[in-house]
């Protein structure tokens, strides 16, 4: 398994993977560079997307940035997302993502690091400060600001206890941003507070361009208190994050980062957030007031890469990051926490990796899909459906999904709707003006007045077979295929062969057998000696079957 300490590695083995696209005209940040990044996520197939590299940004008004911007480093795809953590698949992924949860690995703190190859404080903050930064806007025409929403790294002012989330964070000015942070979140509900209760700043971090795995940490539901979010990163790539002292504020950054903000976050003044994008994929527009952050400095490696992050319309870096990180730590919670033979879970990305937790289940005496599916909703608080399926069929495949919702689920019998949950920033949840307000940003509080649909699409009883040749006879189909140098490469879908679901009988077999080897004739002799009477009775069972 290959571990990326350093973004730069990783765009290394992106570049020789062919998924690195290099831009080297000039590119405008304020009009070009994210409707280019969109055209990629828009318009291309998963696999084919990558990371896009600027080399030569401009601004709006014609000045030159010395930083590249690289979009799309943390979610441009899903596998891209895996290769990060050192994986080959969303699948290895996943076990890995348990590996870090449940064998965490503290990071260690070292004397230097290359992001302090350049510091910035004082009075150059007033001059250049964040005016150095080349920060895209996301969506010309719509977005009214610009921002990173990049791991923030905070400190419970008392016990020292840190955490890691990524939250937005607005600019404002060259030594001003506002936060994004939800009052929900452990850097607002936890330390701020505590911080307040002082009459203090909170310290505050922004690391940009810092690992991938910080990234998707920093997105994923860790409970606060348990393990520190970097010795789960560490405990996922299977190696120590070295972490560099802070210049200006008692905190410790990731010492590979291309870029680090460090700031006090105002326990006293806030400021309103303006139009940007969000998940959902519309415009975030309600009003919500939160706290300023006072820039203290701006380190940056020699040549720093910035690294813009698309929340919105799927797909987007966002969706793909809560995508994985919901799901594999779901999966984490319900399969090796509460012992339930789950084997997949996937939150889609066009749910905004929240809204639809979709769980594949096997079969196991004594455990009640009911069961399952009400842990699920009880862990995820904004999950607005929670289905859960047999293991033959594929969560990530929306056929397969529509197939079994449509003849495994009984409306009248397996959906169930349970009340009490966050709608956060969902725009059919609470109409425009209904009142996020101040300091409740997101208002994703569980309430109970908002409901979750449960449905048990898995078989209530035996099925006839999967309508497929059997096994043997597609795997020979698939042999003489192959020989065919002039035939596309088949991408199979599951399921790609049929198999017995538990209605099915030794004459039923007996007969296919006889089909497969030719003999209809004996088939026929058989069921001739079952012919009957046309009566008044079967027509009326015909009727009934609905033929
Ligand atoms: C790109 C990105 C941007 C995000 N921005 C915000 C944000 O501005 N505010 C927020 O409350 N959550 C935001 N989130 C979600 C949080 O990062 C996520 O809920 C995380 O679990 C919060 O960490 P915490 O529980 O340690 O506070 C964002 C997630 C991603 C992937």
């Amino acid at each position: 398994m290959r571990s990326f300490s350093d973004m730069r590695d990783f765009l290394a083995e992106v570049k020789r993977r062919g998924r690195l696209r290099e831009f080297t005209e000039p590119v405008n940040k304020e009009t070009e560079l994210m409707p280019l990044f969109r055209v990629q996520m828009r318009g291309l197939a998963e696999q084919e997307r990558g990371v896009l590299l600027f080399d030569d940004v401009r601004g709006a008004g014609g000045q030159r940035y010395s930083m590249k911007v690289a979009a799309g480093v943390y979610g441009a795809a899903s596998d891209l997302l895996a290769l990060g953590l050192g994986c080959e698949s969303t699948r290895e992924a996943m076990d890995r993502w348990h590996e870090g949860l449940s064998h965490p690995v503290e990071p260690v703190i070292v004397s230097d690091g290359p992001v302090h190859e350049e510091v910035h404080t004082g009075k150059e903050l007033s001059e250049l400060g964040l005016d150095e930064l080349p920060v895209p806007v996301e969506e010309p025409g719509f977005s009214c600001m610009v921002r990173t929403g990049m791991p923030t790294i905070t400190k419970d002012p008392e016990t020292g206890l840190r955490n890691v989330g990524a939250y937005n964070a607005f600019f404002r000015g060259r030594d001003r941003l506002v936060t994004g942070c939800a009052v929900f979140h452990d850097a607002m509900s936890r330390h701020w507070p505590k911080a307040q209760k002082r009459g203090e700043p909170l310290p505050v971090a922004v690391v940009i361009g810092g690992p991938p795995v910080l990234m998707a940490v920093a997105s994923a539901p860790i409970p606060y208190g348990g393990p520190d979010e970097l010795a789960v990163a560490g405990g996922v790539v299977g190696a120590p994050m070295e972490l560099v002292r802070c210049k200006t504020i008692p905190l410790e950054v990731p010492a590979t980062a291309e870029i680090v903000i460090e700031g006090l976050m105002s326990t006293e003044v806030t400021e309103p957030l303006i139009p940007f994008g969000e998940y959902p994929g519309y415009l975030a527009t309600e009003e919500t007031y939160l706290p300023v952050i006072q820039v203290t400095a701006i380190t940056h490696r020699k040549n720093g890469i910035f690294t813009p992050i698309t929340v919105g319309m799927y797909p987007s870096d966002n969706n793909t990051i809560l995508s994985f990180v919901y799901g594999a730590t779901l999966y984490h919670h319900l399969r090796y926490g509460a012992g339930f033979p789950v084997e997949d879970v996937y939150f889609p990305e066009s749910t905004a990796g929240r809204e639809f937790c979709l769980i594949r289940l096997r079969r196991q005496r004594g455990v009640d899909p009911w069961s399952v599916l009400h842990a699920a909703a009880g862990l995820m608080s904004g999950a607005k459906f929670v289905i859960v399926v047999d293991e033959d069929i594929d969560v990530r495949d929306n056929d397969a999904l529509l197939w079994a919702l449509s003849f495994r689920f009984r409306p009248e019998a397996d959906l169930e709707m349970v009340y009490g949950r966050a709608p956060s920033l969902d725009p059919s949840g609470t109409p425009p003006g209904s009142g996020r307000g101040e300091m409740v940003y997101g208002a994703s509080l569980i309430q109970k007045q908002h409901g979750k649909v449960l449905i048990n699409a898995m078989r209530k009883w035996g099925y006839p077979p999967v309508c497929l040749p059997a096994k043997e006879y597609m795997e020979r189909a698939l042999a003489i295929w192959s020989k065919h140098g002039d035939l596309p490469q088949p991408k199979l879908q599951e399921p790609w062969h049929g198999y017995e679901l538990g209605n099915w009988t030794e004459e039923n077999r007996e007969d296919a057998r006889l089909i497969a080897q030719g003999k209809y004739l004996q088939v026929g002799e058989k069921t001739a000696k079952r012919q009957r009477r046309v009566t008044g009775d079967m027509i009326r069972d015909d009727i009934l079957m609905g033929r």
